[in-house]
């Protein structure tokens, strides 16, 4: 299948070459955004808004810094003094804000799949900032070209994915990318937050964090998302460290130029410890960094 490039809401959306021609033209963007003058014409009146519905610091910045080097306008609305407040829908909201002249909505939203029922309704374009648990394709992007660029190459390294799977858009993104790009993908967490479910991805499934990092060349460090345990699913915080923390100590099952990754915000001492997240192994800030470049290149591809 082949990206019709009006929408970008799953990795499903996207074909091999479609990966590998987003990481070519990244590989570009990265020159531009390493000069003193970090800006280029290329999207000059073109107008994008950013619809954070939910938090956000990497995804909605990033995005807003992409479309200023590419002198793409921006509006940016907020759900707090948004008329929203006053009852108006979230459908009725978009359809008024598509009439300002908008040519693409860049939408994190709290509902897993809303937008795939909102693209029937706009004919802007649309790119996924993040929906619910269901998907996060840029932040997938972004972690894939991390890797390549790191290690060389992604199939065949032993990916190593822990924590709370359940609850991650991060984790249904990447897992379906890192497998389309046949890479060895391993999901490890406490089963409350790992269903069996995930075995439909087909992947390896551990419950046990060592014998899950042996031999690995990526772990991949998910949030413990906090704000959505809601129920019980483990006893409590200290006990989520001493299993699935990621620690100093349990790196040496791993391969020795292993390297440590996270989506971001880190929780410090509750997924992964601080000495692990500032180490030269980790590359949570590279990640960051790559996530400019992958979205300069998504927007470059989706509104020239
Ligand atoms: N990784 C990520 O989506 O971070 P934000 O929630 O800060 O955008």
């Amino acid at each position: 299948m082949m990206w019709n490039r009006k929408y970008l809401l799953s990795i499903d959306d996207l074909s091999i070459d479609d990966i590998y021609e987003i990481f070519e033209t990244s590989k570009s963007m990265k020159e531009i955004i390493k000069r003193p003058i970090k800006k280029v014409p290329t999207l000059r009146g073109k107008n994008v808004c950013l619809l954070f519905y939910e938090p956000s610091t990497r995804t909605r910045m990033s995005f807003e810094n992409a479309c200023k080097m590419l002198s793409i306008d921006t509006i940016s609305f907020s759900r707090e003094s948004s008329s929203l407040k006053k009852g108006e829908t979230f459908l009725d909201t978009l359809l008024n804000i598509e009439k300002m002249g908008v040519d693409l909505f860049v939408i994190r939203h709290s509902s897993s799949g809303i937008l795939h029922f909102l693209k029937n309704f706009l004919n802007s374009k649309i790119i996924n900032g993040g929906d619910g648990t269901n998907e996060h394709p840029t932040q997938a992007l972004l972690d894939a070209f991390t890797i390549i660029e790191k290690k060389g190459k992604i199939e065949g390294l032993k990916i190593v994915i822990v924590g709370d799977i359940l609850h991650s858009r991060v984790a249904r993104s990447n897992i379906k990318l890192f497998k389309k790009l046949n890479a060895d993908v391993h999901l490890c967490g406490p089963s409350t937050l790992l269903p069996k479910e995930f075995e439909n991805f087909d992947v390896k499934i551990h419950y046990d964090l060592k014998s899950a990092i042996l031999e690995a060349d990526v772990i991949y460090v998910l949030r413990l998302q906090i704000e959505r345990q809601f129920s019980n699913f483990f006893p409590s915080i200290r006990e989520y460290n001493e299993l699935f923390g990621i620690k100093r100590e349990i790196l040496k099952y791993a391969k020795n130029d292993v390297i440590i990754m996270h989506p971001g915000p880190i929780n410090r001492g509750v997924e992964i410890d601080s000495d692990v997240a500032d180490s030269n192994s980790s590359v949570i800030l590279e990640q960051v960094e790559n996530g400019v470049a992958i979205r300069m290149s998504i927007l470059y591809h989706m509104l020239v």
